[in-house]
């Protein structure tokens, strides 16, 4: 069998990572092509020959999948749905980019016949969307999802607790490559809203909450009571008045579950309608467990999809 062909946009700390992936495993992976913004700058790369900044001609049918590693809504939304039109699966870490125009990209994948996989938008490590597609795929329905979904904020939250400043926690969240470009993004909703959406329509098709209530971090707000845990929580569940969400700041008991979710952790507490509880973690945030995750949804296309 010959190895799977893939374009690749974005070689930040995650691209570069899932490119040093891919160079370990070239009887499996032969990466095609790489967008990014100046490929001038990558000329020591030791895939220098494959960087391009021409996103016009970067979407053909010639290659079996997309990794997109890009940040914001475009152009990842546009490539995204242009490839999967093209009949080429993708697999996206692009969480922004997915939540923004998922019915789109859903009805692409499936006038194409070509697959949608986003693993790594959500969780990192933590198999979070894999828990959730099982659950529902097996027939259950979904009482309540909630969960840890920023690693930032929760590595931020457990350094102030052992007594850093917050803007220390933050710098270094920033240097360990967890943090958003813009790191407002982990603290304001954004980054949680976002994944929250895209889990809650995996759980719970078709429902949409009227109103979701949306907490901030500051570091006023990291007031932690002594022998309880504080954790950035993102809920949904349905209820007789339709779907319920936030995602804010809540005090837990310090032996909760999602008090376990150490520094840049991610956990989720999936409850079924057959009263089983399912809970999942694994590292939230950073360059290895997000190209991982990429590189195991990448692994799945070709396992389900005829290379051309
Ligand atoms: N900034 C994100 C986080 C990266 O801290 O969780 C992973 O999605």
């Amino acid at each position: 069998k010959r190895p799977i062909r893939i374009a690749v946009m974005g070689a930040g700390g995650v691209g570069s990572k899932f490119l040093e992936r891919c160079l370990e495993w070239p009887e499996m992976i032969e990466v095609d092509r790489i967008l990014v913004r100046d490929a001038s700058k990558r000329r020591d790369h030791p895939l220098a020959a494959k960087f391009t900044s021409d996103a016009r001609s970067f979407v053909r049918n010639d290659v079996d999948v997309f990794v997109d590693i890009g940040t914001g809504v475009s152009p990842s939304a546009e490539l995204l749905e242009g490839f999967l039109k093209a009949g080429v699966s993708v697999t996206s870490a692009n969480k922004q980019a997915v939540a923004a125009s998922a019915d789109k990209l859903r009805a692409a994948a499936k006038a194409s016949g070509a697959m949608l996989t986003y693993s790594a938008s959500v969780g990192g490590g933590a198999p979070i969307i894999e828990a959730l597609k099982r659950a529902v795929a097996t027939g259950h329905k979904i009482k309540s999802l909630a969960g840890v979904l920023n690693g930032t904020s929760n590595f931020v939250i457990d350094q102030v607790e052992s007594g850093k400043t917050f803007d220390a926690a933050m710098d270094e969240a920033r240097r360990l490559g967890f943090a958003e470009p813009d790191s407002t993004a982990d603290l304001d909703g954004t980054d949680v809203g976002a994944k929250l959406k895209l889990l809650r329509e995996i759980a719970f098709p078709g429902q949409t909450p009227k109103h979701i209530e949306v907490g901030q971090i500051t570091e006023d707000s990291l007031v932690i009571p002594k022998g309880k845990g504080l954790r950035y929580v993102a809920r949904a569940y349905p209820t007789a008045d339709g779907l319920q969400g936030s995602m804010k700041l809540e005090v837990l008991d310090a032996d909760h579950y999602l008090v376990g979710a150490r520094g840049e952790q991610n956990r989720a507490i999936i409850e079924l309608d057959n009263g089983e509880t399912w809970y999942v973690t694994g590292k939230g945030a950073g360059a290895w467990p997000t190209s991982e995750s990429l590189l195991a949804d990448t692994l799945q296309i070709a396992r389900e999809m005829p290379l051309k």
